[in-house]
């Protein structure tokens, strides 16, 4: 059985650029036998960990349990003050090791400045609190606004390669650790 594989951006919106890779990147582990699934932050919103009511709502529980029917994760999110985006924290606070735990991720971030690796990396100690497995391929792209094309592809053949070999090693993975072969 082919992996499932869910995509999650840290910005809203059909124009954000990470919502973008982030398709990107289904589309490639689609190619790749993948089952994909985009959650769209800005169709279904969760609310805010720890808001009124927010423990008994529905889309959580939606996107709880599909997280927990998935064996890969692919995630984007913009560099918002040296950090992760607050909207991709709060969506993985919505996240637990019974839902995510012993499962692959693979992480991309984009940056209006130069390239770092700061999201990555905090994005990386945030999952090992949830037991997830982040594969070592990793794509941040610098310079967002001039990184795409006006198709929606990635202007630098680089960074196309790297987005294929994090999706393959997450897509490879996956099953591996689901299956164990
Ligand atoms: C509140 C805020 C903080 C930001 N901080 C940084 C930053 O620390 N470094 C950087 O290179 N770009 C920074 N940016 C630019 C974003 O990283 C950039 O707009 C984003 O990657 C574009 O992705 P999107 O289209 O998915 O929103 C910041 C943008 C905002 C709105």
């Amino acid at each position: 059985m082919g992996s499932k594989i869910l995509g999650l951006s840290g910005s809203y919106g059909s124009t954000s650029k990470n919502s973008l890779l982030v398709s990107l990147a289904l589309k490639e582990a689609e190619k790749l036998g993948a089952e994909v699934i985009f959650w769209d932050i800005a169709e279904k919103p969760l609310p805010l960990v720890g808001e009124d009511g927010c423990w008994q709502n529905e889309t959580v529980k939606e996107f709880q349990a599909l997280a927990s029917s998935c064996d890969g994760f692919l995630l984007a999110s913009p560099e918002y003050h040296g950090t992760m985006s607050g909207v991709m924290k709060n969506t993985l606070d919505w996240l637990y090791m019974d839902h995510v735990g012993g499962k692959v991720f693979g992480l991309m971030s984009t940056l209006g400045g130069i390239a770092n690796s700061n999201t990555l990396n905090h994005l990386r100690i945030c999952i090992r609190w949830l037991h997830g497995w982040v594969v070592p391929e990793q794509l941040a792209i610098g310079n967002v606004k001039e990184a795409f094309t006006e198709d929606g592809d990635l202007s630098d053949e680089k960074n196309t390669e790297r987005l294929e070999k994090l999706v393959a090693s997450v897509v490879k993975h996956a099953s591996l650790l689901r299956d164990g072969e």
